[in-house]
């Protein structure tokens, strides 16, 4: 909706500035000089306790001079009660005595369809709270009784209980002289099939009332008392007021909660999200009987910058949490993430503060990992990536991951992060053979540990973690050339190939084509090779004289290293076939290697491109921020609006704050220029 020309400038001249704040603030009243409409009270937005927070009734604005906060009635309002411009508008617009502007006429007709179906669902949900303390209602309360829920959380979630009649609901609303197409429409009764009256929906059930942001009634869920029920839980239809993935139970009060401070928690369930409140958590919502959508989403970082989605801790919970993560990916924008807080198993929210009470929950959300974290759990949980095949899988798999993320930083970041947490899993990375292992075990059942682990090298996974196999410090110190950069496996490969050779100078013929084609990493290698070629046609002893003519020292290093010395086609010179099958084996092993190696190096070189690609983004910003200032100082001045949380505003907020303050002047006495 747009508002007519003028229709601010009408608000901020209407309403008070001072009263507006005073409501959140104590003034300091010796510092105050209320004639003059010069107020002071310590700052809402930063802890202080002294009194360095502003309000120029006459003007209309606030400014903090310690956390630099600035703003008007309307920005004031946004930020205390976390609601959006349009809320705010209308929440000054109602306390100054103007009617919002009217809006066209279809829109205006489904309101009022809208708003009619809201009344319904009003009348409804005080019928569902009556039958609760009616004698009907007797095993709902013991049953609500044995769930803990107390008389003050039963009515601030006006939990309500449906009787089993077949038109008990239906028949207190024609009372009221409510229609029937309009108590159908609600999505609280329903027709039969076969036609007839219409029947409730809701039927031996506890009652949860859905309320929107706004606090409006707009559907109900129902838990079923009986454990035999076909489905624990029902919940109402979708109907022009209520969309499933447009919504989220608790969403007004948790707003609030986050306003002043609360952690936006996400979890599965009605009773998880009563449970979180009632031990202090007042930030809790909960998706309405389906996954979360990317609505929801939207929703949520809307009230907080890092949601926390608790999650059960079994293999449901998990599956939950990678859809999220494939939804959110695409989504992520700077200063918006996720985070994930993984509860013990089999236990949701709700069992475990009944279990352990809310101290166990905050050490559940303090240990909450960030989405990357998880995303890195996803693909490496149970895997063993002992072969450089494995690795490159992994490499794929992540990349294909990280170019689901649309902003650019983030994505640098991410290709970061993962690049981080690789490098730990495998070493250097481009090491020595990293045969990295990951925890075994399903991604359910072991999920909690294998988030256990600390942050340093080497201690991720913390037990689950194994060193890679590397060779005994005698063998890594009699190689040929000793590392030199190349996979030590792959070294040890190398060395194999020549010493079958050397041991049966006969088959250096046969495998020509192969022994040519191999690429060997070790330059002492390479010379051996070449000799080999060079005279593998001659005969056996002459073959043999050659190489020693021509590279005696590293074919003596060669031929006296402990697993050449001691592997069987070395040392049995006359099993020609056995030296055959082991070279093939090793020559092919080797090429396979080799080949996947390039596909890592073509990842990593990926997984650096995208930090690139940042850096150069970040630059560019950087670059647009300064030429649209036009000079360093604004740079300066924007860089230090910071919304109460901390968080910097992004761009597009940063530009509507600017168009409101245009034609205000902050220094003290200087000439503000608002229209009065
Ligand atoms: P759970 O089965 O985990 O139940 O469903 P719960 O929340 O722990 O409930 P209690 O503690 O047994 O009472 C989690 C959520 O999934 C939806 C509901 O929104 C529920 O809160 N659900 C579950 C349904 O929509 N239908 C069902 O049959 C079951
Ligand atoms: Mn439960």
């Amino acid at each position: 909706m747009s508002l007519p020309p003028g229709f601010l400038e009408e608000l901020r001249t209407r309403v008070s500035i001072s009263q507006v704040v005073g409501r959140k603030v104590v003034w300091d009243m010796r510092k105050s000089n209320q004639a003059k409409g010069d107020m002071w009270a310590p700052c809402p937005f930063h802890q202080e306790k002294s009194a360095s927070f502003h309000v120029d009734d006459r003007k209309g604005y606030y400014y903090c001079f310690g956390c630099h906060a600035k703003g008007d009635a309307l920005s004031f309002v946004r930020e205390t009660e976390n609601v959006g411009f349009m809320e705010a508008v209308e929440i000054l617009a109602r306390e100054a005595g103007m009617p919002m502007p009217a809006r066209d006429p279809v829109a205006v007709q489904k309101a009022d369809r809208r708003s009619e179906l809201a009344a319904v669902m009003e009348e409804a949900v005080k019928y569902y709270r009556m039958n609760l303390s009616t004698q009907a209602g007797a095993a709902a309360r013991d049953y609500l009784a044995r769930r803990r829920l107390d008389l003050a959380a039963q009515a601030r979630f006006e939990i309500g209980f449906a009787p089993d009649h077949r038109q008990g609901l239906f028949q207190a609303l024609r009372q009221k002289g409510i229609a029937p197409d309009l108590i159908v429409e609600a999505g609280i009764c329903a027709r039969p099939e076969g036609g007839g009256e219409p029947y409730d929906r809701f039927r031996g059930r506890i009652i949860f009332p859905i309320r929107d942001a706004r606090g409006r009634a707009i559907s109900l869920g129902g838990r079923a008392m009986d454990p035999n029920a076909r489905a624990k839980y029902l919940n109402g239809p979708e109907t022009p007021l209520f969309d499933k993935g447009r919504n989220l139970y608790n969403h007004g009060p948790a707003r609030e909660a986050c306003g002043k401070g609360a952690a936006l928690i996400v979890c599965e369930g009605y009773m998880d999200v009563i449970a979180l409140v009632e031990a202090g958590f007042g930030g809790a919502v909960a998706p309405l009987g389906t996954a979360v959508t990317e609505d929801q989403l939207r929703l949520m970082w809307r009230i907080h910058d890092e949601p926390v989605i608790a999650l059960d801790g079994d293999a449901a919970g998990t599956r939950a949490a990678l859809r999220v993560i494939d939804l959110a990916l695409p989504l992520l924008e700077a200063g918006k993430g996720l985070r994930f807080a993984v509860l013990p198993a089999g236990q949701d929210p709700d069992d475990l503060i009944k279990a352990e009470g809310p101290g166990a929950m905050t050490k559940v959300l303090e240990a909450a990992k960030p989405m990357v974290d998880l995303l890195w759990a996803r693909e490496i949980e149970g895997k063993v990536f002992d072969s450089p095949e494995r690795k490159a899988t992994l490499d794929k798999s992540l990349r294909a991951a990280i170019n689901r993320i649309a902003d650019p930083s983030i994505k640098a970041h991410y290709g970061e992060d993962i690049k981080r947490l690789r490098a730990e899993l495998f070493g250097a990375g481009r090491g020595p053979a990293g045969g990295g292992v990951a925890r075994n075990g399903g991604f359910g059942g072991d999920f909690n540990r294998g988030f256990s682990g600390g942050t340093g090298p080497r201690g991720r996974g913390g037990k689950g973690w194994t060193p890679p196999a590397l060779p005994q410090p005698s063998t890594r110190a009699s190689l040929l050339v000793a590392g030199q950069g190349a996979d030590l496996a792959e070294h040890l490969r190398e060395t194999m190939v020549l010493a079958i050779l050397v041991a049966h100078p006969t088959l250096i013929a046969s495998f020509e084509t192969q022994l040519e084609a191999v690429l060997l990493a070790d330059p002492a290698h390479d010379r051996l090779r070449t000799l080999m070629l060079r005279h593998g046609h001659a005969a056996p002893d002459e073959i043999s004289k050659q190489l020693l003519a021509g590279a005696g020292a590293d074919l003596e290093k060669l031929m006296n290293l402990p697993h050449v010395r001691t592997a069987p086609p070395v040392q049995k010179r006359d099993d020609a076939e056995l030296a055959r099958l082991c070279l093939a084996e090793a020559l092919a092993k080797l090429k396979a290697e080799r080949a996947v190696r390039a596909e890592v190096e073509d990842a990593m070189e990926d997984l650096e491109g995208l930090a690139d690609e940042g850096v150069t983004w970040r630059l560019r910003q950087a670059a647009g921020l300064v030429h649209r200032a036009g000079h360093l100082d604004e740079v300066d001045k924007r860089a230090s609006v910071r919304a109460p949380n901390g968080v910097e505003l992004d761009r597009h907020e940063l530009e509507e704050r600017d168009a409101l303050f245009d034609n205000i002047d902050y220094s003290r006495g200087g000439r503000g220029s608002r229209r009065t």
